[in-house]
């Protein structure tokens, strides 16, 4: 399974930040990513009961409804006093509206009177061909929550994240090197050695 320099990838991700961080990861090594909101694919409802089979469902349903190979990122914040919650539920605990006020406002408050505000974010990249074969790769990035959120940069739960050995939040964060140590940064890291991108089909 190769994807020669210059092939189209389409990124199933409807969500414009993940969309933005994707490209500019893609970008240096000759990948064309073109995001699924752009040609209009239907967004496919995250059945799966962990980061890796959603990242499965989103990639095969792009594959297979583009005719060209797609890359799903399915990530989350995994809150260790909360059992990992949100963990796969990340994007829903803001609601149809996606707001992240909301969301980060109900984890302050989930954790009032803890001490532990551990947590962590998992990122699951899958790439599948339109033929079927799929490969996946993970990342993850360890931290401490900290209320209230601080930062404009980023999206999500980025202004209440706190990476290990720093005292910005990611959302503080100038977004370059946010995208060096993040967890998205370290499942591209494994894709991109893994030799998939470099040599002809
Ligand atoms: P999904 O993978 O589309 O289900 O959404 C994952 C959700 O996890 C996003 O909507 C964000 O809320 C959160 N998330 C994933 N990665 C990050 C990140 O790098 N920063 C902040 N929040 C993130």
């Amino acid at each position: 399974m190769k994807l020669p320099r210059g092939s189209v990838l389409v990124v199933a991700s409807h969500n414009p930040g993940k969309v933005r961080e994707i490209k500019a990861l893609l970008g240096p090594h000759g990948i064309e990513p073109v995001s699924a909101g752009d040609l209009n694919l239907p967004e496919p409802e995250e059945t799966g009961a962990t980061f890796i089979a959603n990242a499965e469902l989103k990639a095969r349903a792009a594959a297979d409804a583009s005719g060209h190979a797609a890359l799903a990122d399915d990530s989350g914040l995994c809150v260790n006093a909360l059992g990992g919650a949100p963990g796969i539920y990340s994007a829903r605990w803001a609601g149809p509206t996606k707001n992240f006020s909301i969301a980060m406002a109900r984890l302050e408050k989930e954790l009032r009177g803890k001490t532990d505000l551990t947590a962590y974010f998992v990122c699951a990249l899958c790439v599948a061909m339109p033929g079927g074969e799929m490969r996946i790769f993970e990342g993850e990035a360890h931290g401490k929550l900290a209320f209230p959120p601080r930062g404009e940069k980023g999206f999500g739960y980025d202004p209440i994240f706190i990476p290990d050995g720093l005292d910005e939040t990611f959302a503080e964060l100038d977004p370059g090197y946010k995208h060096s140590i993040s967890h998205r940064a370290r499942a591209f890291e494994k894709l991109l050695h893994s030799g998939l991108f470099t040599e002809a089909m």
